[in-house]
């Protein structure tokens, strides 16, 4: 509104003006004949100034009563000769102006157009020029009565049309604004009411009107990524206590039974034991969740470095020795040359460790197990591949799911919980990186693991 009352305003003056100045170019011009023409009919000589004012010129100045004025005077002021209309009244004068000049003022309360026109005389002495001059200036008005009058009415006018404007788009806008507003706030409607209970809830981008449709669209795929999550952390959270209660309920039911009678040594240890073996499950797991919480998608928890690949897999390989050994499970390490990677060295132990576990875990007695590490596209890749009992092509996309084990009944190794890979997969991610399995049932898996 400021900035349209601003322009209007700006428009209404520059009209205002233009109108002005073609109403007094007008009475200027008029005004400047008629000074000339007066100026004609004065001749002077050395002895006396003549006037050949003739009644037929003078009419319109003789009346007392006309609105016509003139006056001649010499530079300094005083009047060589003047109209009857003026009777007693003088023109306003200024000495010491030497350039015709137009002014608007005022005569007994009249408004009057005024020209101050300059003429150089010459005298005439003897029929002869001599080239003296005389300075002489014809006053001559004209009432612009009229005229103010025009300029007045079209100054009101000029500003009512302008408040006119100002109220009409006043209220267009107010319309408009609110029935722009209308659809966002029925979006702000839908978006206040869904909540965790209703996350399904989406906005009807069809009723939307054009405009607010991306918003819409991208208000309902935030509710989508919000509900997938939300659904994820819920069964996160059931499977994490499904998986625990199997180990407690070991915990709970072997020393009850055991505390309900008197029994030997052997058959306390042996409860002891497992208890022990069910805690320790309960330790993995926790141990586990929590290093997967921690992996979150940002990377400050990350200490990175610079890091020999060649250092890393030598180091998970020795600690899994005496797992791989006890199936009798040869190992081969080849790494061609020296890669380094820019990496969380604790992570990275993690990572090769768990792929290397599962490795000798699904691995057959006698089984072997090639790591090799080679680049390609701005990528170090390291194979693990195995002849184990492979991966059937439905689990191989689900592997990576939180607690998801092929087959539940074999994997009931003491620790086997389901969330390795999955851990895998969040650090390679954290790296810039991806792992890729490929796996055939019954011949074995090659897991692939990709770091920037
Ligand atoms: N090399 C492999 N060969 C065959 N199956 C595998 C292999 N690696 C993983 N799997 C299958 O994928 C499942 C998920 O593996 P993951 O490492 O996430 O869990 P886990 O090994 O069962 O438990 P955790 O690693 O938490 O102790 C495993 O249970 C197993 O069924
Ligand atoms: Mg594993």
């Amino acid at each position: 509104m400021i900035v349209l009352f601003a322009a209007l305003s700006v428009l209404g003056l520059f009209l205002y003006f233009s109108l002005g100045n073609i109403v007094y170019n007008s009475i200027d011009s008029s005004l400047l004949s008629r000074a000339k023409a007066l100026a004609t009919l004065v001749s002077e000589d050395d002895s006396e100034m003549e006037f050949d004012f003739s009644d037929e010129v003078m009419w319109e100045y003789s009346s007392p009563k006309s609105r016509s004025f003139f006056q001649i005077r010499r530079p300094d002021g005083t009047t060589i000769e003047k109209s009857a209309s003026l009777t007693n009244s003088e023109l306003p004068f200024l000495a010491g102006e030497n350039q015709t000049n137009y002014k608007n003022v005022f005569l007994n309360g009249i408004p009057l157009r005024l020209v101050n026109f300059h003429i150089l005389k010459e005298i005439e002495k003897d029929d002869k020029a001599t080239g003296r001059y005389h300075r002489l200036i014809i006053q001559c008005t004209e009432d612009i009565s009229a005229q103010l009058k025009v300029m007045k009415t079209y100054r009101i006018v000029l500003s009512f049309s302008i408040f006119a404007v100002m109220i009409i788009s006043a209220f267009g806008g107010f319309l408009i604004a609110r029935k722009a507003l209308i659809p966002i706030k029925e979006i702000s409607k839908t978006v206040d009411s869904i909540s965790e209970s209703n996350l399904s809830e989406r906005i009807t981008v069809e009723e939307v009107p054009e405009e607010l449709r991306i918003l819409a669209s991208s208000f309902n795929r935030t509710f989508d990524s919000l509900e997938r999550s939300f659904k994820r952390q819920k069964q996160f959270a059931a499977d994490a206590s499904h998986e625990l209660r199997t180990p407690l309920s070991v915990v709970l039911s072997e020393s009850e039974v055991t505390l309900r009678k008197d029994r030997s040594l052997q058959e306390y240890k042996d409860a002891l034991t497992a208890v022990i073996n069910a805690a320790k499950i309960m330790s993995g797991m926790v141990q586990k969740l929590l290093f997967l919480a921690r992996l979150t998608t940002d990377k400050s928890g990350l200490n990175m470095k610079n890091i020999d690949i060649d250092e890393i897999i030598h180091e998970s390989v020795r600690m899994l020795t005496p797992l791989a050994d006890q199936k009798s499970i040869s190992m081969n390490i080849s790494i061609p040359d020296r890669f380094v990677i820019r990496g969380d060295r604790a992570a990275l132990l993690e990572l090769f460790v768990n792929i290397i576990d599962n490795a000798i875990k699904y691995n057959v007695p006698l089984g072997k197990i090639d790591i090799s590490v080679k680049k390609e596209k701005g990528f170090i890749i390291t194979k693990i591949k195995d002849t184990g009992i492979g991966i059937a092509g439905k689990d191989l996309d689900r592997v990576f799911d939180r607690f998801y084990r092929v087959d539940r009944s074999r994997s009931r190794e003491p620790g086997s919980v389901g969330l390795g890979l999955s851990i895998c997969e969040g650090i390679a991610k954290l790296h810039g990186g991806r792992i890729e399995i490929k796996s055939k049932v019954g011949e074995g898996t090659t897991v692939s693991v990709y770091l920037k």
